[in-house]
């Protein structure tokens, strides 16, 4: 495994970023420390130095075209949502909260950031970022429902051993994307894992408008439909609408 170690970095998505062009695919870069963390939607990403996993992987897939770009965040999704399950022998439920949050219970553990580059059609090179809470008991941001490894374990983890566990799972699913009976099985685990994947939930429009509605499907291009209480299918990408917690 080719693993850079960073002692510190404003963010290895963007270090990946900007020396990817001399870097071989599968290349990992890890930081003990980041500076300028990124997360989803423009967020910050907190992680206290030193005490979890921070880091990004170059992916140079070959047979996945733009609109098939979801494919990937399922395929990274479930392999960091099995490593979990493994971690945490089967004690708690790790589930996938659409579309590529990894969550335990009602609290988020991990969290992805893919930055996909196009060449026509296909994409080139993706590069998937990954902050997942290790041994970090408190959390400062306003984060709303963060836990750790730790939490689930009740003692502290080494880094390093789970960090090559969970590439080695994530390069195992991404290379299933390569045929379709890979690309059906990486769908079916996706789904098998979603939260809330059952029953009715509430859940608010970007809009402000809050409803009730049980999960449906999540389509090849990521889009999410829900089934409100009046029978009406409504379909949302990301963004669109936020699960009420
Ligand atoms: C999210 O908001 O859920 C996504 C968080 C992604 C954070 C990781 S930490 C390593 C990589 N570098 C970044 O700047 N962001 C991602």
């Amino acid at each position: 495994m080719n693993i850079i170690e960073l002692d510190e970095v404003t963010s290895t998505n963007s270090y990946m970023a900007d020396h990817a062009g001399s870097l071989p695919a599968d290349t990992v870069v890890v930081a003990h420390s980041q500076t300028a963390g990124r997360g989803q939607r423009g967020n910050s990403w907190e992680a206290e130095p030193g005490k979890n996993l921070t880091f990004s992987l170059l992916l140079r897939p070959t047979s996945v075209t733009a609109v098939e770009q979801f494919l990937i965040s399922r395929a990274v999704s479930v392999g960091i949502a099995q490593t979990l399950q493994q971690f945490t022998r089967g004690s708690e439920e790790v589930c996938i909260k659409w579309p590529n949050d990894i969550y335990v219970g009602a609290q988020k553990i991990a969290g992805i950031l893919i930055e996909n580059s196009l060449m026509g059609n296909m994409i080139t090179r993706s590069i998937v970022g990954i902050g997942l809470n290790v041994n970090q008991l408190q959390f400062r941001s306003d984060a709303p429902n963060p836990v750790s490894v730790i939490h689930l374990r009740g003692q502290e983890t080494p880094l390093r051993p789970l960090l090559e566990q969970v590439v080695e799972s994530i390069l195992g699913w991404v290379a299933r994307l390569d045929n379709s009976e890979g690309r059906e099985a990486v769908t079916r685990a996706y789904d098998s894992m979603l939260w809330r994947r059952e029953g009715l939930h509430p859940y608010i429009t970007a809009d402000g408008e809050p409803f009730q509605a049980e999960l449906i499907e999540i389509a090849p291009d990521g889009i999410m439909t829900l089934r409100d209480t009046d029978g009406k299918d409504r379909r949302f990408a990301f963004k669109e609408v936020h699960f009420v917690i």
